[in-house]
């Protein structure tokens, strides 16, 4: 059987920088309660009125496709994970494909929130393992600017915007993702949600007055879940491929709080070093925030790292992917003015 394996990561960052001073001059905040409760310290924002997640999610998919040396019409299918559409059609998975002139590609978003990474690659993984496809790019992508109320200090301190990309292949020794884990419970919808916009309410003048454009959400209950629901799929997934804490080589979190990812390493046995951690520089960049991690440790990865992916979002959605990491990262080469143009 052929393993779905991620032979390649590329992203994108936008330059523009919103730090915790700034926010102090736009809401009652202070850059220590940003940082104790949460672990972050800036993250980045698309500030250009003419792009959004699709311009992120190109570049991405384009820097990917520099560092494996293919061409985008070697794409059979692209996935976006993403809450931020750059509209609700076309999709951003079409706009993708021929932005990057992915021309025997088909595509399609996909809506899962902060798990959307996840859930977007146990779905690729799918075609690659049934012989279906061959390279399937799986995107991470969220404008995250576009939803958030800057004047609501319990939300915009956490997300940022960003967008990162793996590319899936067949391996017949045994690389990639060997399993996984998948959850959704919609009864607790509202805890975490965008009430304004679908077909449900959609967008007239009271609705933009309700502020009902903006993403919502019960802090404090959502920790609650996230905490629970992040540890228990990461701990059943070691469990039921009898890996210790000691097997793990890192833990690929979802970035949403610093006390989360804490509390879900603790259950699992890990130790912080095992951890990979970029909250503080990007915040919650919500799909792109896992790709991101591979992409920042791209160059510590070796063939056959176990690598368990951890998240949890809104719907609620959550679960886990345990990954045998496929290639030497040492031995990518780096262009560096891609790089330098990809991350600023
Ligand atoms: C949002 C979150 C950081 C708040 O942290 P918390 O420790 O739960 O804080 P609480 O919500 O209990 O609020 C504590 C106090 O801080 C205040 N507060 C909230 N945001 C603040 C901010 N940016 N600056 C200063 N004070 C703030 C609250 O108003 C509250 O004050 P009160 O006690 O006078 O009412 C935390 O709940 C969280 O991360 N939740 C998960 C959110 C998430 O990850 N969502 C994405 C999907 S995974």
């Amino acid at each position: 059987m052929n393993f779905a394996a991620i032979t390649a990561v590329g992203h994108f960052l936008p330059e523009d920088r919103l730090t915790n001073a700034e926010l102090e001059q736009m809401i009652d905040t202070s850059d220590e309660w940003i940082r104790t409760r949460t672990g972050i310290r800036e993250r980045r924002i698309l500030r250009d009125k003419d792009k959004a997640t699709a311009y992120m999610a190109a570049r991405a998919a384009e820097n990917l496709l520099k560092k494996r040396g293919i061409d985008a019409s070697e794409i059979d299918a692209i996935i976006v994970a993403t809450v931020t559409p750059d509209m609700f059609f076309p999709s951003t998975a079409c706009l993708v494909q021929a932005e990057i002139g992915a021309t025997n590609a088909w595509g399609f978003d996909l809506s899962a929130a902060c798990s959307g990474f996840l859930f977007g690659l146990s779905t690729g993984a799918k075609f690659i393992e049934s012989g279906r496809h061959k390279k399937v790019l799986v995107i991470g992508a969220d404008k995250m600017s576009s939803i958030i109320d800057y004047t609501d200090r319990t939300t915009c301190v956490l997300f940022g915007d960003g967008a990162a990309a793996v590319l899936l292949e067949p391996d017949s020794e045994g690389y990639g993702l060997i399993d996984s884990i998948e959850r959704v419970d919609g009864s607790n919808w509202k805890m975490l949600c965008m009430h304004g916009g679908g077909s449900l309410n959609p967008p007239t003048h009271e609705t933009v007055d309700q502020k009902m454009h903006y993403l919502r959400q019960e802090g404090r209950m959502v920790f609650r879940y996230a905490v629970e629901g992040m540890a228990d799929v990461s701990a059943e997934i070691m469990e039921r491929n009898g890996l210790t804490g000691d097997d793990i080589r890192y833990l690929v979190p979802h970035q949403a709080n610093l006390r989360i990812i804490d509390a879900t390493a603790r259950r699992m046995g890990i130790t912080r070093d095992k951890v990979m951690l970029n909250i503080e520089r990007y915040g919650n960049t919500t799909a792109a925030t896992i790709p991101l991690c591979l992409m920042d440790w791209e160059k510590d990865l070796r063939r056959g790292d176990n690598l368990i992916l951890a998240a949890f979002g809104g719907g609620f959605t959550w679960g886990a992917a345990y990954l045998k990491w496929a290639y030497d990262g040492k031995d990518v080469a780096v262009d560096t003015e891609a790089e330098a143009a990809a991350s600023h």
